[in-house]
């Protein structure tokens, strides 16, 4: 076997509750709190306040998938603090994590940070530490390294990536998560499951990686089912919770792979919500995957049983959550299709994937045409 090394320095608290734990993380420091300004995240606000104190600085314009333009404006946000802030808090989904990221690589200098994503220019200081809370069971970035940024205005997707973004720890709590919404619930949880498989069917994939994503895999899986016949179901919410973590875990390891790259396209173009984008195409990817390597094989098995029904079983799944595994219901033609999933097998995270194009189920040329005239 090729010697593997599995990393990762981020702290984790879980439980109901953890989040009264973050006053002895701050351990004094001065923080900035970064949030998002909606309703239903208010309570969870007052109660780090309450055991926090106040913070010297509120980033609370957060939008979802962070763009330069919005970041300007949260790095203004945080120029204002009563005095510098030492540490981040992090209190939200994978946007706000992301956010702090930014915030955190260049102290709230956001020309630095601009410039390094745009152009390469090198970042000089140490990133601000980071204290991430998730307030969905999905993105995986409060135990991850890098952030995920937009640039609309040049349709692209940049990635910021550093070591020094890991969070210093996290708090995950899955009493944050009681009140989402189903469609919340579903596209976070979406995601966390298309980041435990694509950790699976990756060239970076190792023991403790795999151990993770199947185990995550199977919470998500079972936690998604129970949360769609009795959304007050408060077992399923801390099982979508560990397996989120155990995800985020196991890809932060790994990166993801093809369906994340394919994803980023139709995020852009048709403003498709990332957990969607990066799932509904995961059934394909997997017949792609299946065969091509015997870890990744058993590792499937061991979340979708006999793997000759693996795909349709997956597709079944999504099926049963209203998710449409079809393209074109995401506004692509066979042909954009085509050109999208090539195109992304070959970009940076497609580069992760162990299987075969090959094998990918495109629509035959004639059910293509056939298609190409009813869209
Ligand atoms: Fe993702």
């Amino acid at each position: 076997m090729t010697p593997w090394t599995y990393r990762n320095p981020v702290r984790v608290s879980f439980g109901w509750n953890a989040l009264d734990g973050i006053a002895d993380l701050l351990a004094g420091r001065a923080y900035a709190l970064v949030t998002h300004p909606d309703p239903p995240l208010a309570p969870h606000v007052e109660r780090l306040i309450a055991r926090a104190g106040a913070p010297v600085a509120v980033v609370d314009q957060v939008q979802p998938n962070p763009s330069l333009a919005m970041l300007q404006g949260a790095c203004q946000q945080l120029q204002v603090a009563s005095q510098p802030a030492q540490v981040l808090v992090a209190l939200g989904g994978g946007s706000v994590i992301d956010t702090a990221k930014f915030l955190a690589a260049g102290a709230g200098d956001w020309r630095s940070v601009a410039d390094h994503l745009r152009d390469g220019a090198p970042l000089t200081t140490a990133a601000l530490p980071i204290l991430a809370i998730p307030t969905t069971a999905g993105t995986g970035s409060d135990v991850t390294r890098w952030a995920t940024i937009w640039d609309p205005e040049h349709a692209r997707k940049l990635s910021l990536a550093r070591d020094d973004l890991y969070p210093e720890a996290v708090l995950v709590d899955p009493a944050l998560t009681v009140a989402l919404p189903w469609s919340v619930t579903l596209a976070s949880g979406l995601d966390a499951l298309s980041h435990a498989l694509e950790s699976l069917w990756n060239v970076n994939a190792n023991p403790i990686s795999r151990g993770l994503a199947v185990a995550a895999a199977r919470d998500i899986l079972a936690g998604l089912a129970g949360l769609r016949a009795n959304i007050g179901d408060l077992d399923a919410r801390e099982r979508m919770s560990l397996g989120a973590l155990r995800a985020g875990l196991a890809f932060s390891n790994t990166q993801t792979a093809l369906a994340h790259n394919i994803s980023y396209a139709i995020t852009l173009e048709q403003g498709v919500a990332h957990g969607l984008a990066c799932s509904f195409c995961l059934p394909d990817v997997m017949e792609a995957a299946l065969g091509a390597d015997l870890q990744c094989d058993a590792a499937l098995a061991q979340i979708f049983g006999d793997l000759s029904e693996g795909s349709a079983r997956l597709r079944a799944f999504l099926a049963s959550m209203g998710v449409s595994t079809d393209f074109q219901d995401y506004g692509l033609t066979p042909e954009r299709w085509l050109a999208l999933v090539t195109e992304a097998s070959e970009g940076p995270r497609g580069r992760n994937f162990i299987g075969a194009l090959a094998r990918f189920p495109f629509p035959s040329p004639a059910a293509s045409s056939r298609a190409g005239v009813q869209a």
